[in-house]
């Protein structure tokens, strides 16, 4: 019988310096092995977390009965919602439009302490804002790789850690190569590092605020062309779409500017620019994904919660939390209108 190498094996013995996670935890102790760089970490990371305190500003609102605190996480977008049981208090229908007009007006909102939402809850949770999509959004492409919990086909479990180092560090907006994108995505927080790991979200309003006037003339109308990884990847088929580059929010009426880096590759064909015309146009439109101005930072605890507008933000992790783990599910909605989930530009 061959005895088949374990996993463990396949490990390189150094931390690629190439990604984020890896140049973090080089600058942070630069000597030795993966595991001498873990352990390291490690100790250097029970020395500066001991304790927790933050300083916090919001706002006291009754809803339904029910105490909440609004606490804004940067000017332009962020409230974490405080005081509210997500298993408890979403029975009222008052409450659900409440928290759905806070997720327009704010983009992304978060939860704390919900430790106690199982999968069941959380997709209850996010029935309450549209229909439950599947982990990318629409049934119609499932990734072939795709590991999810048993018997929870539609929960994306995202999982890093000291042998597998990764999160998505790059900005984008969830599944925009699927021609109908999923309306928001709902975010837990199963397991969380001691530190690092925050979420950054990117306000796509504000982004088509800082595009300037002639380019925003030149790009009404355009069309570009997103491209899935090849994780994404269904039965050898990398999924693709084309979505309009000025997209008209559905519900607010707005304009965001709906490009990211890591699934925009080009323009549509019609519009027969070469490749040197097409890198000086995405890279000018991707220029101020990440401002900080336009952006807000969500720290991950056990049981926190975040539920993002696909269609007015862009999100990434922040990849130097190695080598803790970190363990997220997350489950898509779609909207409730079939007719307004493919992205479009109202006239
Ligand atoms: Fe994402």
């Amino acid at each position: 019988m061959v005895k088949q190498s374990a996993p463990e094996q396949l490990i390189p013995k150094r931390l690629s310096r190439a990604t984020p996670m890896g140049l973090v935890a080089a600058s942070r102790f630069p000597l030795g092995d993966r595991k001498t760089m873990a352990n390291g970490i490690r100790a250097l990371d029970a020395d500066i977390v001991l304790g927790s305190l933050a300083p916090v500003a919001y706002k006291p609102v009754k809803v339904c009965g029910v105490e909440l605190k609004l606490e804004p996480l940067s000017p332009a977008l962020g409230t974490v919602v405080h005081g509210i049981d997500l298993d408890r208090d979403l029975g009222q229908a008052k409450m659900v439009q409440f928290l759905r007009e806070l997720w327009l007006e704010r983009r992304v909102i978060m939860f704390r302490d919900q430790q106690h939402l199982t999968r069941d809850g959380l997709i209850q949770f996010a029935e309450c804002f549209g229909e439950l999509g599947a982990h990318h959004g629409e049934r119609d492409h499932i990734p072939s790789g795709l590991q999810t919990p048993e018997g929870y086909p539609d929960v994306l479990p995202i999982q890093s850690g000291e042998k597998h180092p990764g999160a998505a560090s790059e900005w984008h907006s969830d599944a925009t190569w699927s021609s109908r994108p999923p309306m928001g995505s709902v975010l837990i927080c199963r397991e969380a590092p001691p530190i690092g790991g925050d979420t950054n979200f990117c306000d796509g309003y504000g982004l088509w605020e800082g595009v300037r006037d002639e380019t925003k003339e030149r790009i009404q109308g355009l069309k570009a062309i997103h491209v899935g990884q090849p994780h994404h990847a269904m039965d050898g088929r990398l999924p693709m779409a084309t979505h309009p580059v000025a997209r008209t929010h559905p519900e607010t009426g707005k304009t965001v500017l709906f490009v990211n880096r890591v699934f925009t590759r080009r323009f549509a064909k019609e519009h027969g620019m070469d490749e040197a015309v097409t890198q000086s146009l995405l890279q000018e439109l991707f220029a101020n994904i990440g401002r900080p101005e336009i952006t807000c930072r969500f720290r991950w605890g056990p049981g926190s919660v975040a539920m993002w507008d696909n269609r007015a933000v862009q999100h990434c992790a922040t990849a130097d939390f190695w080598p803790h783990r970190r363990l997220m599910e997350r489950v898509t909605i779609l909207d409730s209108d079939v007719e307004r989930r493919t992205p479009y530009l109202a006239d």
